[in-house]
């Protein structure tokens, strides 16, 4: 069966309905598609537009007993008598793919700076600062409190923090209580923190209380340009890290978390996802296992871009007391050069998730439109 309308067609086939739309491109939609996605009053909860059609509920081999097209809109009988209307524009919304946010760093990458009070009480530079966030990964916020738990200001914009072990606020200072290699005057290597959880937190925020020590710069690493430059160069190792468990251990004398995964996890379409670093972390594995003389070429060769002090993809400065760097913590490292423990140096950091960061900017967005 087939039909000319207004320059539109369609088409019935065993398992789809195939339409040809003016501009030449032609959708194939299949019948369990169109029926679960109907939108009608009965097939949704009308109250909060949630799906309420269950696809349980049909044959596997349903197919509509009448298909109509008119000023493109579908109209579709089901074996039941239920009804479907479906316009097309519904569907060439879902062509337009999700725009990417994220962005690799131009040269001489710094990260952009906003004012403290105004990123929490002016929704204009909430907009700014979260979209440069999302944008490049990092961004430093200036005119911060220098009281110990401000960080606790910020649910506001970046959700509720992710609590982890250990501490709700961590302090990092050569006076407290010392589990990890931040604890002390040494220089950070590039890492992300709590490698030893199945899911590590997606934000960071690293706020300067107090920084009168000489040296201690902070560093940060775009993990993602570094990795999609491996892929290119020796797509083989980027495969490598991408299935390799690695075990990454962090402890106290209260505390034991562990996680075993690869490096370098991927989305379904090969974009990347996230990144897992930290050389101080990470735990001995079994020498005798297949596959590891390949990984620790790997692992060097990622280890070596990531330490490169010229690359492209760091970026170097001071962060002063009052000043806070907050870094999607899944796609850039963080590090600091050795300082000399002369005088006060109090750094906090909390975690927040990058899910609720992204869903305030949408609702800032949405609001700012129907002002
Ligand atoms: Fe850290
Ligand atoms: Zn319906």
């Amino acid at each position: 069966m087939a039909a000319e309308l207004n320059s539109e067609a369609f088409q019935i086939t065993a398992h789809s309905v195939i339409i040809r739309r003016p501009a030449g491109r032609e959708y194939e939609l299949p019948n369990l598609w169109l029926r679960d996605n109907c939108p009608c009053d009965d097939c949704r909860v009308v109250e909060t537009q949630e799906k309420r059609f269950i696809l349980s509920s049909v044959d596997a081999d349903l197919a509509p007993t009448e298909v109509g097209l008119d000023n493109s809109q579908l109209s579709i009988t089901w074996p039941d008598n239920h009804q479907t209307r479906f316009p097309l524009s519904t569907i060439d919304q879902l062509m337009i793919p999700e725009p990417k946010l994220h962005q690799p760093w131009p040269h001489n990458f710094t990260p952009e700076t906003f004012d403290w009070s105004l990123f929490l009480t002016h929704s204009q530079t909430t907009v700014a600062s979260l979209t440069s966030f999302m944008r490049w990964g990092a961004i430093v916020l200036t005119g911060a409190p220098t009281q110990s738990e401000s960080l606790e200001l910020l649910s506001p914009v970046l959700g509720p923090i992710r609590e982890l072990l250990f501490d709700r606020i961590h302090n990092v200072s050569v006076t407290g209580h010392v589990y990890n290699i931040a604890h002390t005057s040494l220089g950070l290597p590039p890492h992300n923190d709590f490698a030893s959880y199945s899911f590590p937190p997606s934000v960071q925020a690293l706020h300067m209380l107090q920084n009168e020590t000489p040296g201690g710069e902070s560093i940060i690493v775009d993990g993602w340009a570094i990795l999609e430059q491996l892929r290119l160069d020796h797509p083989e190792y980027f495969k490598i890290l991408c299935e390799f468990p690695v075990p990454f251990r962090e402890f106290d004398q209260d505390n034991e978390t562990y996680a075993t995964e690869p490096m370098v996890r991927c989305n379904i379409d090969g974009s990347i996802h996230s990144l897992r670093y930290s050389n101080q972390l990470m735990q001995m594995m079994n020498p005798m296992q297949p596959g590891i003389q390949q990984f620790y070429s790997a692992y060097r060769e990622l280890c070596v871009r990531i330490m490169h002090r010229e690359s492209a993809a760091r970026s170097t400065f001071r962060l002063e007391g009052g000043q806070l760097l907050l870094v999607a913590a899944q796609r850039v490292l963080h590090a600091r050069e050795s300082f000399q423990p002369v005088a006060a140096r109090h750094l906090q950091d909390a975690y927040f998730e990058l899910d609720n960061v992204a869903n305030k900017l949408r609702q800032l967005q949405a609001s700012q439109k129907s002002e």
